[in-house]
């Protein structure tokens, strides 16, 4: 397909999912307030790939963050979308096959990995419905 639609409506706060998106796993996280927070707060003069909060995300939906569940050193698929994952050392995701930490805003913070986690094409169709493609 193209394009996927998903249905927001069902991810809590602080809840997050993955759905594939031509072959590749899509990750979305419904973000909480603290979340955000610690995404915006970041001096960018610590960030590898240096790119704000504001620029991974849509303006005025700041809580959803889309990005696209490849680590970006060898491929692996991260963990910490499910609950009980181990979301790393910087409350995102972690990368178990050569330890690469990714942030709440899907930014490499620590590891071998070089690029943030990519943000896919979407777009918002309604409040509850994200269009992926
Ligand atoms: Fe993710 Fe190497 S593939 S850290």
């Amino acid at each position: 397909l193209a394009t996927v639609e998903v249905d927001l409506s069902a991810i809590g706060v602080g809840e997050a999912i993955k759905v594939m998106w031509q072959g590749k796993p899509i990750f979305i996280r419904h973000r909480t307030a603290k979340e955000i927070e610690e995404a915006r707060s970041v001096d960018m003069s610590e960030l590898v790939d240096k790119q704000t909060d504001a620029e991974r995300v849509q303006e005025g939906r700041a809580e959803w963050l889309v990005v696209t569940g490849i680590c970006t050193h060898l491929g692996c698929v991260p963990v910490g979308t499910s609950d009980g994952e181990d979301k790393g050392d910087f409350g995102g995701w972690f990368c178990p096959c050569h330890g690469s930490h990714y942030d709440t805003a899907g930014r490499i913070r620590k590891g071998p990995a070089p690029k943030n986690l990519a943000v896919p094409t979407y777009a918002f169709l309604n409040d509850t419905t994200l269009q992926i493609g």
